[in-house]
């Protein structure tokens, strides 16, 4: 079952990439033109959302049943002086929920705005900070000798 749900993790992280990146530049752009809210701009910011709560879980799910999170602190002696072994253990962990719960903070700040420009304001700000700690907390091969592509 770990398997399975690494595989859906790793492939995962590219629609949710896209998700978050629609959704700001979806913002970016109503913000120069002045468009008012409407019904896409609140399904991309929610498709956004949602699949980070989907990551979410799953990320969860191999944290505390695979052999690289919770197992890491628990059973590796100095695993702190490892980077592969802090990375998932305790940066990728700390610092994924940080973002999802930027993502998530975004979307509820921007839901309780009335007017159009506030709300895409929100999804702007929130999602590119999200976006830019997610992009850097994700094991790519061109940043990690342990990272994949998939
Ligand atoms: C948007 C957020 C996230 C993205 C894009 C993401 C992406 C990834 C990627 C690409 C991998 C490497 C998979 C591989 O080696 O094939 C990974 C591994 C992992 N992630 Fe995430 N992740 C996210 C959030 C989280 C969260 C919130 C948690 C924990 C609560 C988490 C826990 C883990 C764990 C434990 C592994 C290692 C699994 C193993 O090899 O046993 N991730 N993640
Ligand atoms: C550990 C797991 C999860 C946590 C801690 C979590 C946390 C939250 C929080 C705090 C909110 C409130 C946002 C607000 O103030 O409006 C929220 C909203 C939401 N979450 Fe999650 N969530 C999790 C998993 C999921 C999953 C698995 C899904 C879907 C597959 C999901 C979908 C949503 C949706 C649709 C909303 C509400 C959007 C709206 O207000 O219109 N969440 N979640």
């Amino acid at each position: 079952m770990i398997t399975g749900l690494l595989h859906l993790h790793s492939s995962f992280r590219y629609l949710v990439l896209l998700l978050i990146v629609l959704a700001i530049a979806d913002a970016v752009v109503a913000l120069s033109n002045g468009k008012a809210f409407n019904k896409t701009s609140k399904m991309l910011a929610l498709g956004a959302l949602i699949l980070s709560h989907i990551q979410l879980i799953v990320g969860l799910l191999l944290y505390f049943l695979g052999s690289k999170g919770f197992n890491i602190i628990m059973n590796v002696d100095g695993f702190m002086k490892d980077a592969a072994s802090r990375f998932y253990a305790v940066e990728h962990f700390s610092m994924m929920i940080i973002a999802i719960a930027l993502v998530t903070v975004g979307y509820s700040r921007s839901k309780k705005q009335e007017e159009s420009k506030r709300k895409y304001k929100a999804i702007a700000i929130f999602y590119s900070i999200a976006l830019l700690i997610i992009f850097i907390m994700i094991p790519w091969p061109f940043m990690k000798e342990f990272g994949t592509w998939f």
